[in-house]
């Protein structure tokens, strides 16, 4: 499979996994956003840390295109040369990105990447996974509440993933995955309110503590 780079509005290009292979080999660590959306908080991830390689993953390009324009840009225009936008799906991964991460984020996901975390899909689950090395931080962040129109009606049914949903139906499947997760946990408001993503402002606006879940945990080796 070939990776797709995002390079601007409605731009991607082929790119040589010998080229990932290089930028990899540049930076001392590996991130990964996976449903990146418009890539804010990758964005942010690499701004953060320019010794980290910081990808972000996302199954649709089109939500990518500015930020991965203004990543192109020089450095004092906004560049990020640290930051790599991919269109991928997390359950048909290219195998270049196997166990490139050293950390692994999801946050506040929706549509298949929503559902296959918290019906605990193994081809969702094992993806994540995939993307992690051994020892890699993997944390997720999903709405604790119905998300009403925000989502595809398909999804309207999706269970609500309360602390103990994630205990009984999630974890399991992220251990046979070889993610061992902590116990789940809400974000505080500060958290919540802090988090740099595009989602986490939508959906925290109007709220004094959006319900926020998060857990987190290591891959194995
Ligand atoms: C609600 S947006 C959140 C974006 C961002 N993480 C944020 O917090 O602002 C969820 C993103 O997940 C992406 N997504 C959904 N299913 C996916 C899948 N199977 N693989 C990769 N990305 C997926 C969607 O395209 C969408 O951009």
């Amino acid at each position: 499979m070939t990776l797709t780079r995002v390079v601007g509005k409605g731009r991607t290009s082929e790119m040589p996994a010998s080229e990932l292979d290089a930028l990899r080999g540049a930076y001392v660590k590996c991130a990964v956003d996976v449903g990146t959306g418009d890539a804010r908080f990758a964005y942010h991830l690499a701004s953060e840390r320019p010794d980290w390689l910081v990808l972000g993953l996302d199954a649709l390009d089109e939500p990518l295109g500015e930020i991965a324009y203004r990543a192109a840009r020089k450095a004092a225009r906004g560049g990020r040369p640290n930051l790599v936008l991919l269109r991928a799906a997390i359950e048909a991964l290219p195998g270049e990105l196997a166990r490139i991460a050293d950390e692994v984020d999801v946050l506040l996901p929706w549509g298949a990447l929503l559902e296959g975390i918290v019906r605990a899909r193994p081809h969702v689950v094992g993806g994540i996974a995939a993307l992690a090395r051994p020892g890699a931080l993997v944390q997720v962040t999903l709405n604790g509440e119905i998300w009403l129109d925000s989502t595809p009606a398909r999804y309207a049914d999706l269970p609500v993933p309360t602390l103990e949903y994630v205990a009984e139906a999630i974890e399991p499947e992220f251990r046979r995955s070889g993610i061992d997760l902590g116990p789940a946990r809400y974000l505080t408001a500060a958290e919540a309110k802090g988090l740099p993503t595009t989602w986490a402002r939508r959906l925290g606006h109007g709220r004094s503590h959006p319900r926020f879940v998060h857990f987190e945990g290591v891959r194995r080796g």
